[in-house]
Parts: C-alpha cells; structure tokens; sequence
C-alpha cells in the first residue's frame, strides 16, 4: 500500500487493523504529530545554526525519519532504527524508494534501542523517542545521549495512565498520584514532563520543556537538554502538587523563541490546520501558570462563548487565551484565587 506524506512516499503492506501485530506499525492519525516534528527540528535548525545528528530509536516504517531527511534541511545524519525484522526491511526499501530526495545520509539499524545506544556510545543532537504506549523503558539511555543543548522528543501513548483514568498504572510507572479531573491532558502533559525531567536529574542532565502538545491518543514533549547539578535543582524546584496532585512538573510548557520560530516555519508550510495549531500555540505559551479553566467552570447559567470569555478576561487586565488542549479551555496568568474572585464578580453581571 502506498502512502505519500509531507514530501515521502512509502510502501507498507496492507493491513487490516492498526495494532502492535502489523508487519510495521504504521498511523496515518499520526502524520499531523510528524508534521509538527518536520516544523521543531527546522526551527531548532535554526536556532543551533549548525549540523544536526538525528536518531529516529523506534522508527517504524521510517516514515518520520525519512520526512526529517528530506524535509529539514542542514542535517548532518539521520539514523533509523527498529528491533523488529520486519520494520528494518520495510524501512530499508523506503530509505531506498526516497533517494533521491534525502538531503542527508540516513544509516539503518536494527537493533534494541538501549543496547543501539548503549554499545555505540554516540551523542544525538535530536532523539526521537516514539513507544507503543509508555516511553519509560528508553528513557535511562535516551536521556545519556543528547548532545549538549539537543533536544529529546518523547511521545506518549499510554494516556490513560498518565491522565488519571488508571490511577495504579499511573502510580508504577510514573510515580506520580492523580485524578481523573477536566484538565486531564495538561495533567498527562506534567506528569510525563516530571517523569523525563526526574530521569535525566539522576545524571544532572537537565531537560526542560520547550514545546509539547497533547490529543486524546498521545501525549508528545521536546525537552531541551543542559548540564549541571544547579541546572537541574532549578527545574526540580518547579516539580510539585496542585490540588493533591503530583509530582508534577508545574513549570514552562513551551519556550517563546522556539514557538516564534515554530510560528514562522508553519507559515511557510502553509498547511490550514497547522497555522491554525500554531497560532493557538503561540497564544497560549505566553501564560506560564499551569492549569486551563473550563469555560463550563465560571459558573454561568447560560455559558457564554469562549471568545467572549477571553475578551471579559482581558477586560479585566488579564492575559488570557484559548488553548490546543481543549476547545473549552481557557489559559489564564494568574492563581485559581484570583479566577475565583473574578468568577464572582462576573456572574453577577451580564457579559
Ligand atoms: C509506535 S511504533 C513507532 C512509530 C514511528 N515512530 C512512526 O512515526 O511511524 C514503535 C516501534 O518501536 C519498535 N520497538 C519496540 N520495542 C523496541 C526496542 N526495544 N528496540 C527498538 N525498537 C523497538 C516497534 O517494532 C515499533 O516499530
């Protein structure tokens, strides 16, 4: 079955339902999440204003790895990787079928993601780390090959977990307690970010969020990686509770000067829906208080919209804006007290 995405063409068998059984595990939901991988590592391209070395450690079909190689340009490599047979033949013919249109190297492998990283004890400017469900079995090892300043992307797809939805799950593998409560992707998103931020502290290898996005089937987070004990005692002191919540990462979920440069490629991709993703984006990272409100949560009797909602917000001198993680979410600067009071305040007038 062919397939074209962004500027690749591939081939995979046919199959009939999307699962860990198929020859290679292929998402066609997936492409916008791949989309928004080519848009970071352009704008991370540059910022660094240098070659990049690229690992794609769970690359599938390839599909991402080879958009990468194509896509971006100015990498200096791009290395693929699968255990499973398979997916190694698969993404070979593939790397082969797109020659033409690499405009760097790609190196194929198939082995064991830890023992890859483990024996060839290279450094990555940017590792993609993409599980069938929970990225904890990579971390340890993807965490001790980013090079300095690169980034790690991890995706997520064990959300049940991470949100709340299965406490005890969430508690073995994330060492985290939550609930299942309205806000629950940006509860995923923080309690996913603790876990890879704990994971490099233990090398005092900081690792801080720069940009992430979340939808009901996977959660995905590029951290930014430095060194140093201080670096790290910095991004632990943002690690804490909210509502009887945590750990959880409280901190910045997104860096201005990535998003702006992310804003600036999406534009020229030119692509609706994700100028559309972007624009939202670029809103909502200039609020750093953790948490969106609902707009069910004000308390109107009859909920006025979302727009009018924002602009009462920034009547009052708030900054506010609408959010990727709900469509019935609002971003707000400021503590739940503060809301709170307004919420009074503006229920008993009609806006
Ligand atoms: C969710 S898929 C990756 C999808 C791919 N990144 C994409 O965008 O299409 C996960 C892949 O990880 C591979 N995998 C699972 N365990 C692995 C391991 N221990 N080492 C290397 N690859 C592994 C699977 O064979 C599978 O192809």
């Amino acid at each position: 079955m062919l397939i074209r995405e962004g500027e690749a063409n591939i081939e995979i068998p046919m199959y009939k339902k999307l699962c860990k059984k198929m020859p290679v595990f292929y998402n066609p939901a997936k492409e916008f999440d791949r989309t928004i991988s080519v848009v970071f590592l352009k704008a991370f391209r540059k910022i660094k204003k240098k070659k990049l070395s690229v690992l794609d450690i769970l690359a599938a079909s390839g599909i991402r790895g080879i958009r990468l190689a194509i896509e971006v340009d100015g990498l200096r490599e791009v290395i693929l990787n699968d255990i499973n047979p398979n997916a190694f033949k698969i993404m070979s013919k593939n790397v082969v079928k797109n020659i033409s249109k690499l405009k760097c190297p790609v190196y194929l492998y198939n082995l064991d993601a830890n023992a890859f990283l483990f024996s060839e004890k290279k450094f990555f400017d940017y590792i993609d780390l993409d599980p069938f469900g929970s990225p904890i079995p990579f971390l340890n090892a993807c965490v001790r090959f980013i090079r300095r300043g690169g980034i790690l992307a991890v995706t997520a797809t064990d959300t049940a977990a991470l949100c709340g939805s299965k406490k005890e799950a969430c508690l073995r593998k994330y060492d985290a307690n939550v609930k299942k409560w309205e806000c629950y992707p940006e509860v995923g998103i923080r309690v996913l970010a603790k876990a890879v931020i704990k994971e490099g502290a233990k090398f005092e290898i900081a690792l801080k969020p720069v940009f992430c996005h979340a939808t009901q089937h996977y959660y995905r987070i590029y951290f930014q990686q430095d060194i140093g004990a201080n670096r790290v005692d910095e991004l632990i002191k943002k690690i804490g509770f909210y509502d009887q919540m945590g750990p959880l990462w409280l901190g910045e979920l997104f860096d201005e000067k990535f998003v702006e440069r992310m804003y600036e490629e999406a534009l020229s991709i030119n692509e609706e829906r994700l100028v559309k993703f972007f624009s939202t984006i670029k809103e909502e990272a200039k609020i750093k208080f953790p948490f969106y409100l609902k707009t069910s949560s004000f308390g109107f009797e009859k909920e006025p919209s979302i727009k009018k909602l924002i602009t009462k917000l920034k009547e009052y001198g708030f900054t506010a804006s609408r959010t990727h993680f709900d469509p019935k979410g609002i971003k707000v600067n400021t503590n739940l007290a503060e809301i709170k009071k307004l919420m009074t305040r503006l229920n008993n007038k009609k806006i």
